[in-house]
């Protein structure tokens, strides 16, 4: 029998750390949200749709979504240098391909959505704790959207496949070492987002997808009760 394999935190292989969300965290956005898994916690801010500046940028045919994901700099131990770095970049764009799938922005001809997500403590998963809270602060934002977007990174460590990596399981070093692979999904079970670093085989790519499905739905409902909760509380 295979022996079983100890996470550092002690989690079973397909448990999520804790999951807490909130909505309408910036009163004067016109959406937002935040999204926090275990230490990693990201806030989303969305304004408009607005008129899109620069005016060349504009589209006569449909609305836009621009993404600016930044790591403040004291969201871990080492002081990270402020600013756009590629790194940044990069997370900006995937987040905007993970959302704007769901986004009927041809409503919005000639204007722009501007998503801003700051993650204010950084331990693994900020891409997704992002996307998370972006799609809720859309949501409050009132954006139509065709359906919600969740987003999970799940793991390779060594042969065994876990969900929801911290950083010291990004950094595990045994045998085949860390793959993380980062999954945005749709209830419907559409995938708007994968991304893969490191190694795995076919097999073990479609049990990540599966169980980014089972973690995914959790979050959903994480998602949706934050949601909820606003709305109950603001008939209050
Ligand atoms: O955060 P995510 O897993 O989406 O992206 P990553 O690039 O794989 O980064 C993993 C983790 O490394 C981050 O969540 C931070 O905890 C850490 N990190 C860091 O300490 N300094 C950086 N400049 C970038 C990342």
């Amino acid at each position: 029998m295979a022996e079983k394999f100890n996470r550092p935190d002690g989690r079973e292989l397909t448990e999520l750390r804790e999951t807490k969300a909130k909505v309408g965290v910036v009163p004067n956005a016109d959406g937002s949200a935040m999204f926090q898994q275990g230490k990693t916690i990201a806030i989303a801010a969305v304004y408009g749709p607005k008129k899109m500046h620069p005016q060349h940028q504009q589209d006569p045919r449909t609305g836009q979504l621009r993404c600016e994901y930044n790591m403040l700099s004291f969201s871990v131990s080492d002081r990270i240098r402020p600013g756009r770095n590629r790194r940044a970049m990069e997370i900006s764009e995937i987040t905007k391909w993970a959302l704007e799938p769901v986004l009927m922005l041809d409503k919005y001809p000639g204007q722009v959505v501007d998503v801003h997500i700051n993650i204010i403590q950084a331990d693994a998963g900020t891409r997704c704790a992002g996307i998370n809270a972006a799609a809720m602060a859309l949501a409050h934002a009132g954006i139509p959207m065709k359906e919600m977007v969740s987003s999970i990174s799940i793991g390779k460590l060594d042969k065994t496949m876990v969900v929801d990596l911290t950083k010291e399981e990004e950094d595990y070093h045994e045998g085949e070492g860390p793959t993380d692979i980062p999954i945005s999904m749709t209830p419907s079970g559409k995938v708007t987002h994968m991304q893969l670093d490191g190694k795995i085989g076919v097999k073990q790519l479609q049990e990540a997808v599966d169980m980014a499905k089972v973690a995914c739905q959790n979050i959903l409902e994480i998602q949706k009760k934050a949601l909820k909760d606003f709305i109950e509380g603001d008939k209050k």
